[in-house]
C-alpha cells in the first residue's frame, strides 16, 4: 500500500470525524507518511455544510484550520475507494454496517478499537453539549489518529 486512504465517519460530518480528519492530517504529515484522509457522516443532515463552530473553535485551538471541510455522506462506494473506514461510536458502526456493500476492500473499525487500552470505547457526540466536550473529542480523535499512524508505519516498514 503505497498511499494510504483513511475515512472517518460519524453521524452528522460536522462535529467528531471532521476533527479526527483533522488530527490525522497532522499525524501522518509528521510522521512523513503518504496518505489520503476524508470524513463522512451516516446521515444527510448536514451534507455541503462546514464544521460546527465549536469543532472550528477546537481545531483553531489545536493550529488546525477546518473551516474550508465540507459534510458529505458516507456511500456504497466508499467502501472500494478507502483502506480503512472508522466509526466513533456503536451506533456509527450499525449504520456504517447498512452501507457496506460487503465486497469492498476497506478495514472497518471503531477509532477506539485500535488505540491499545481503549478498545471498547466510544468517541460520544458532543453536540449536544458545551465547548468542553469538544475538547475531550479532541483528546479521544487524536489518540486514535497517533494510534492509526503507528499502524501505517508498522505496516510500510
Ligand atoms: P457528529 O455530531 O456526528 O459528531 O457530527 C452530530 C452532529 C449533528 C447531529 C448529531 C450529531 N444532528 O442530529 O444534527
Amino acid at each position: 500500500m503505497s498511499q494510504a486512504k483513511v475515512l472517518f465517519v460519524c453521524l452528522g460530518n460536522i462535529c467528531r470525524s471532521p476533527l479526527a480528519e483533522a488530527a490525522f492530517r497532522r499525524a501522518a504529515q509528521e510522521a512523513g507518511l503518504d496518505v489520503e484522509v476524508d470524513s463522512a457522516g451516516t446521515a444527510n443532515y448536514h451534507v455541503g455544510e462546514p464544521p460546527d463552530p465549536r469543532s472550528i473553535d477546537e481545531a483553531r485551538r489545536q493550529g488546525i484550520d477546518i473551516t474550508g471541510y465540507r459534510g458529505r455522506q458516507l456511500g456504497a462506494e466508499d467502501f472500494h475507494e478507502f483502506d480503512y473506514i472508522l466509526g466513533m461510536d456503536r451506533s456509527n458502526m450499525a449504520n456504517i454496517a447498512r452501507v457496506d456493500p460487503g465486497d469492498g476492500k476497506a478495514k472497518v473499525t471503531m477509532l477506539l478499537d485500535i488505540v491499545p487500552g481503549q478498545e471498547g470505547r466510544e468517541v460520544g457526540d458532543p453536540y449536544y453539549g458545551g465547548a468542553e466536550g469538544f475538547s475531550i473529542t479532541w483528546a479521544e480523535v487524536d489518540a486514535g489518529a497517533k494510534a492509526l499512524t503507528a499502524i501505517l508505519i508498522d505496516e510500510h516498514s
